[in-house]
């Protein structure tokens, strides 16, 4: 027996229906596009926060049990920006940013920089640290002490770890030898294995230690095996990443990196590697005892403030 045919007109048609799915479309592609641009100033303004967070961390200046927001941005005002020419050593003034292609040495962005083939060089096969192009002028950040002399410098570092590029600041004090302390504030480690790079216990082992030998050679590194002199002990089951450590932190300390520039510091304020005080050896001897570790001119011409 056939049914009986409804006579009752359909609430709905085709061409209804997709007209309703695209204005549908339309108003939340307006909505994201909206949030992304209304939120855009508060991301750029949290990375800028995080990136100064983690400068005062490798500075040894946060804390962050109790600095707030506001402690880092008043403390930060410290911090000079200089742009250092790494193959010359010297910094560049706002003149000689301006004609190598830098408008504003506090927005430039080395990242960028490295994906402009006028403003970095290719490492080709001389490229211990794995980061494929080296910005020809590099960021710093300088506190002078009351005299007007460096205090210290905040470098940033990145290099391949295992699973991708670690990015990180160290600080070398006004001797440009002795470090005074490292972050890093990205990468793509494993928690709990190479992610232990981030852990103040192992952090805290690069403070005090010297970058060079009285001869300039760079003197450290993080050991993967046993323990060596003025070297970082390795990271037990994490030996890849500790390397990459290593090499990158051997790559920013050489020639490649910023040793013209500390070269440069140190004999313009008439300091030498052999004046470096001797505080490190009493720092070696206790760490020495440790086994592997188990864990769980150059005065600028133009300073630059970024907030
Ligand atoms: C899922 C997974 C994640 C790993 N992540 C890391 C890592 O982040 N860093 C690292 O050095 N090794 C990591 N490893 C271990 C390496 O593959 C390698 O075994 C280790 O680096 C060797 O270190 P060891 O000689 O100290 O044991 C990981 C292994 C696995 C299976």
């Amino acid at each position: 027996m056939s049914k009986p045919k409804s006579n009752l007109k359909p609430k709905s048609n085709n061409t209804k229906t997709i007209i309703v799915a695209l204005i549908l479309c339309l108003v939340c592609s307006v909505l994201v596009a909206a949030a992304a641009v209304g939120l855009k100033p508060a991301q750029v303004e949290n990375a800028r926060l995080d990136r100064n967070k983690n400068i005062l961390v490798a500075a040894g200046l946060f804390d962050p049990a109790s600095d707030t927001n506001e402690d880092v941005a008043e403390r930060f005002k410290d911090f000079e920006v200089e742009i250092v020419d790494l193959n010359k050593g010297n910094y560049l003034d706002d003149d000689a940013l301006k004609a190598v292609g830098i408008d504003d040495r506090n927005t430039y962005d080395t990242s960028q920089a490295t994906k402009n083939e006028a403003l970095s060089d290719d490492l080709g096969n001389n490229d211990p640290a794995s980061i494929g192009r080296k910005p020809k002028y590099a960021k710093v950040y300088v506190k002078n002490d009351d005299a007007g002399d460096p205090e210290m410098v905040v470098l940033p570092i990145q290099g391949y770890g295992l699973w991708g590029t670690i990015y990180g600041f160290l600080t070398l004090e006004g001797d440009m030898n002795t470090i005074k302390g490292i972050s890093f504030y990205e990468h793509k480690e494993t928690p709990g294995l190479g992610a232990r790079i981030e852990e103040p216990k192992w952090r805290a082992m690069w403070t005090g230690i010297h970058s060079y030998d009285e001869s300039g050679d760079v003197a450290t590194g993080v050991a993967t095996s046993g323990s060596r002199e003025n070297w970082v002990d390795g990271i037990s089951g994490a030996t890849l990443t500790s390397r990459g450590v290593s090499n990158m932190i051997q790559f920013w300390l050489g020639e490649q990196g910023y040793k013209p520039y500390l070269d440069h510091v140190r004999e313009e304020s008439g300091k030498t590697l052999k004046s470096t005080d001797t505080q490190t050896s009493q720092k070696l001897t206790q760490k020495e005892t440790h086994p592997v570790t188990e864990l769980a001119s150059i005065a600028p011409a133009a300073h630059g403030k970024e907030a």
